[in-house]
């Protein structure tokens, strides 16, 4: 346990340090990050998003990379962005689009980053592709879902996050519930304190349940962004239980996680969408990876991914 947490830590003080990522861009993904990233290019990563489709599963792609230092670096974020939606309507891929406001800009200045959204959502509506706002840490949580907000009176397409680590998100939800949101509920994954975040990890569990049913029963599409098979198994019976069907959730995961239990659930009939990040900026999302569980990098880079 307290080997755990301090593991949990060292990766997450690893994620936010900038000279390593400034390093890690030119090295390209290495140490096992290839197994858990699609390439470099969105233009390496289409194969793959095309042998995913073929096996039944369908994807969200990322591309990473959070932080930017000017408005123009934020508006050439935007431009790849929109660019990766063409590629996947002249490719025909059953993908979604994932992204995170920093790499917008965000932290710069929020008329930058509204106007590179509309642009995308504008490019992402034309193309008929739905995209998710992933959400970062506790510090930016209330400015992401304000602008979600503002933006899903306008678009149909857009979707966001809640993280049941937070002790505000059954509230969040609440907020949420007019605007007919599309959400992916998650645990959560950032160095969060007591004052914001729930410590012990059960409890953790215990709100994503509680926020799946809350928001099924809303009577909202419900993405469960989860590898634990308890959250999953749960999800089965409360659909059953409560008549919810098939198609009104999905299950998504990250590219190289649990392989097996994907295609199975796929085969099952369920929805499964596989989280594909792309870029070279796959450092910190790697060491995010690693702070959760060192065990599917270990898994990552002796490539047996069988479960
Ligand atoms: P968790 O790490 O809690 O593990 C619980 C149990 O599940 C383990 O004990 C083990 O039994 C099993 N398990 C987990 N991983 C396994 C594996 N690879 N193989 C076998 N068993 C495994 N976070 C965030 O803050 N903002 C965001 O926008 C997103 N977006 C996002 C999208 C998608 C598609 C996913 C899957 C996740 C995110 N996350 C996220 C990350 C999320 O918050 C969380 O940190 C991770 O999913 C880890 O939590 P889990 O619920 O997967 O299992």
């Amino acid at each position: 346990m307290v080997l755990e947490a301090i593991s949990k830590n060292f990766f997450l003080f690893l994620s936010n340090n900038r000279l390593l990522d400034r390093l890690a861009k030119k090295w390209g993904p290495k140490f096992g990050a290839d197994k858990i990233v699609g390439g470099v290019t969105f233009e390496e990563a289409v194969p793959l998003i095309q042998q995913l489709n073929h096996q039944g599963l369908q994807v969200t792609v990322d591309h990473l990379g959070e932080f930017v230092n000017s408005a123009k670096e934020a508006r050439n974020r935007s431009q790849e962005c929109m660019n990766t939606i063409r590629t996947i309507s002249e490719n025909g891929l059953n993908s979604e689009v994932s992204l995170k406001l920093t790499s917008l800009g965000l932290d710069i200045n929020e008329d930058v980053v509204m106007e590179n959204m509309e642009q995308i959502l504008e490019t992402a509506e034309k193309h008929d592709v739905i995209v998710t706002i992933d959400m970062e840490d506790s510090s930016r949580c209330e400015r992401t879902l304000e602008i979600y907000k503002r933006l899903k009176t306008k678009y149909y397409n857009l979707g966001t996050v809640i993280q049941s680590y937070l002790y505000r998100s059954d509230s969040d939800l609440d907020e949420l519930n007019e605007c007919n949101p599309y959400l992916r509920l998650v645990k959560g994954a950032y160095k969060e304190s007591g004052k914001v975040a729930f410590p012990d990890k059960s409890m953790v569990d215990d709100n994503l349940k509680h926020l799946i049913k809350k928001n099924l029963l809303n009577g909202h599409y419900t993405a469960i962004a989860s590898h634990d098979d308890k959250i999953i198994d749960f999800t089965k019976k409360l659909a059953e239980e409560e008549n919810i069907s098939k198609d009104r959730f999905e299950f998504q995961m990250l590219y190289g996680m649990r392989n097996q239990t994907q295609l199975e659930l796929a085969k099952e009939g369920y929805t499964v969408r596989v989280y594909l990040p792309y870029g070279d900026d796959w450092y910190g999302y790697f060491m995010r990876r690693m702070a959760e569980r060192p065990a599917n990098i270990a898994f990552a880079i002796k490539g047996v991914f069988s479960k």
